[in-house]
């Protein structure tokens, strides 16, 4: 096992497992698998990593329809919820991305994480390197809000407030991911009567 190296995200998450997916937010995503899902094909012999998995959001929607999926997080107890789903082509990971992976994907998904990592380019260069040639990149996560989403930013370990699109098209470019597309997912409705848009992204690399 190694060592996160975001120990507050993990905190917060492993604090928060539990109840994950009774908070109205999580109720919220709930449609966004089957709206992925409708963009990226995937194939039966696929093995797909989840990136920032948490309790299976996009693992346990996907699982049915590929060969294999690893579940990677940092926190222990956002996976052991997912564990506990008992799917049994999800194999759970957990460490933190920059840790180094073992094996190459077919597929990068991610759902609401990215925000989470400091660095994009290099996370960006993470999934790029992680995945076989000709692999895709699924991701999902908030356009640039104004750190009102999530209220207290610093104690849920957001590094970004969600993303412009172009931004993140020129450091998936530098990572080597070509035929880049964004397309608007949904809208998250806030608490405080806002609505945040979602954005998928996906690419493939070279
Ligand atoms: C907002 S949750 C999203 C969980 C799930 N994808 C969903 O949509 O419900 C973000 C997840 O990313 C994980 N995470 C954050 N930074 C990470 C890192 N560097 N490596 C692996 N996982 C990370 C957190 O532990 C957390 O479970």
């Amino acid at each position: 096992m190694t060592t996160p190296s975001t120990p507050t995200t993990a905190t917060h998450f492993d604090v928060s497992a539990r109840d994950w997916d009774q908070r109205p937010m999580s109720q919220q995503l709930a449609s966004v698998p089957a709206r992925l899902l409708a963009q990226v094909p995937l194939h039966a012999d696929d093995h797909v990593l989840d990136f920032g998995a948490g309790t299976g959001l996009l693992s346990t929607a996907i699982a049915p329809q590929v060969a294999q999926v690893t579940a990677l997080d940092t926190s222990a107890a956002m996976l052991q919820v997912l564990h506990e789903k008992g799917f049994a082509n999800i194999t759970t990971r957990q460490q933190d991305i920059f840790a180094g992976l073992p094996e190459r994907y077919n597929v990068v998904v991610s759902c609401m994480a990215m925000h989470h990592v400091a660095n994009t380019a290099a996370l960006l260069q993470a999934f790029a390197d992680a995945l076989h040639r000709g692999g895709r990149i699924a991701l999902v996560d908030l356009v640039t809000e104004d750190g009102s989403f999530h209220g207290d930013n610093e104690a849920k370990g957001v590094q970004h407030f969600g993303f412009a699109p172009a931004a993140l098209q020129a450091l998936a470019e530098q990572a080597g991911v070509t035929d880049i597309a964004f397309s608007h997912l949904q809208e998250m409705q806030h608490r405080n009567g806002r609505a945040y848009p979602l954005f998928l992204m996906t690419g493939c690399k070279a």
